[in-house]
């Protein structure tokens, strides 16, 4: 028997947690997936669920008073979880690149555009001063950006909100890293420009073969986007699988109540179906199951025992003593 290739990116009881004044918060509390090369994962939940700090977490951006305290990430085989800060900077940009919702935390106010991104592929590769200056062109005129060798001299006040996101999305995919990821990357633009930049960034990852995990708050794009969905609730995944699967016929009561709570986009009705209650305080977990308190299918299994991710009819897992079967509502 041959071993199965691993992944590109392979995750394991991720924890990561912040120690404040008010008490240890566990914002990543055990976090497993695996991502192959090329593939695209959604990271979906309510706020507060831990999606940032994941993100974070993998690019080893975490400061105090937060700490990676446990498991790992093994990233082509090697765990970030305890490399250096000097590889942690050799992998960032290069191998792994981050796009941010708010474009101009990326980007340095007081240096051009062109500057920015040269030195991104000065750091990152051996091309000379002429092959930079083309790809720094190619890139801007493949996300959209017209006249993009006279544009490599503004700075990034002379650009629009949307232009500048293009623009950050065209230092992510610069060198060529293997892995971005994007945090709510259009949350902060109209919603036409979302979609145009959502279906560039899909077009130009799967030319290049890179992975994307994209955190995000809207199945609508997952829907359309991404390959496989993972659903954090209190720093934990309680459900992953194929996208299909997870939007069509969740696993968990959780899932189910997110699908629900979409407001219905034609009617316009108030959202009659949000999820009851709130999420519980992170830093005062209950026993048993983090959901159990708004989980209409609770018993008392459920505050006894926490629930592990299971494999489920259908190819996904999900994090819950008493699943839903396809099609059956909570
Ligand atoms: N620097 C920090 N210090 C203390 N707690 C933090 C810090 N950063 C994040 N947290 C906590 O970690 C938890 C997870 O936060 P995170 O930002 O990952 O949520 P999220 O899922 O990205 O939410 P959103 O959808 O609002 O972006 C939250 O309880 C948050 O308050
Ligand atoms: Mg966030």
């Amino acid at each position: 028997m041959t071993a199965e290739p691993h992944p590109l990116l392979r995750v394991r009881d991720l924890r990561t947690w912040f120690h404040t004044f008010a008490g240890v918060v566990k914002a990543v509390n055990g976090v497993s997936f695996d991502l192959a090369a090329g593939e695209i994962m959604g990271l979906v939940g309510e706020s507060g669920g831990g999606k940032s700090v994941v993100g974070y977490s993998l690019l080893g951006l975490i400061d105090p008073p937060g700490r990676i305290e446990g498991g790992s990430i093994l990233f082509d085989g090697e765990d970030l979880a305890t490399a250096s800060e000097k590889r942690l900077r050799q992998i960032r940009g290069r191998e792994i690149a981050m796009i941010f919702q708010d474009p101009m935390t990326s980007l340095n106010p007081v240096h051009t555009i062109g500057r920015q991104m040269d030195e991104m592929l000065r750091l990152h590769t051996d091309l000379d001063k002429a092959a930079r200056r083309r790809r720094c062109i190619e890139v801007l005129e493949n996300n959209g950006i017209s006249r993009a060798d006279e544009r490599l001299d503004s700075y990034p006040h002379q650009f629009s909100g949307g232009m500048r996101q293009r623009v950050v999305i065209a230092i992510a995919l610069l060198a060529k890293p293997r892995l971005i990821i994007a945090d709510e990357p259009t949350t902060a633009l109209d919603v036409t420009i979302q979609a145009q930049i959502l279906r560039l960034i899909r077009r130009e990852i799967r030319e290049q073969g890179t992975s994307l995990i994209l955190v995000t708050h809207d199945l609508a794009v997952v829907a359309e986007m991404v390959d496989k969905v993972a659903v954090l609730y209190c720093g934990r995944v309680v459900e992953i699988g194929p996208v299909r699967q997870v939007l069509e016929a969740p696993s968990h009561p959780y899932t189910r109540g997110l699908i629900d709570s979409i407001p219905d986009p034609d009617h316009r009705t108030p959202r009659l179906n949000q999820i009851p209650g709130t999420v519980p305080d992170v830093r005062h977990l209950p026993t048993g199951c983090a959901f159990r308190a708004r989980c209409s299918r609770s018993q008392p299994l459920c505050g006894e025992v926490e629930p592990s991710l299971t494999p489920q009819l259908g190819g996904g897992s999900a994090a819950c003593h008493f699943p839903l079967r396809a099609g059956e509502r909570p």
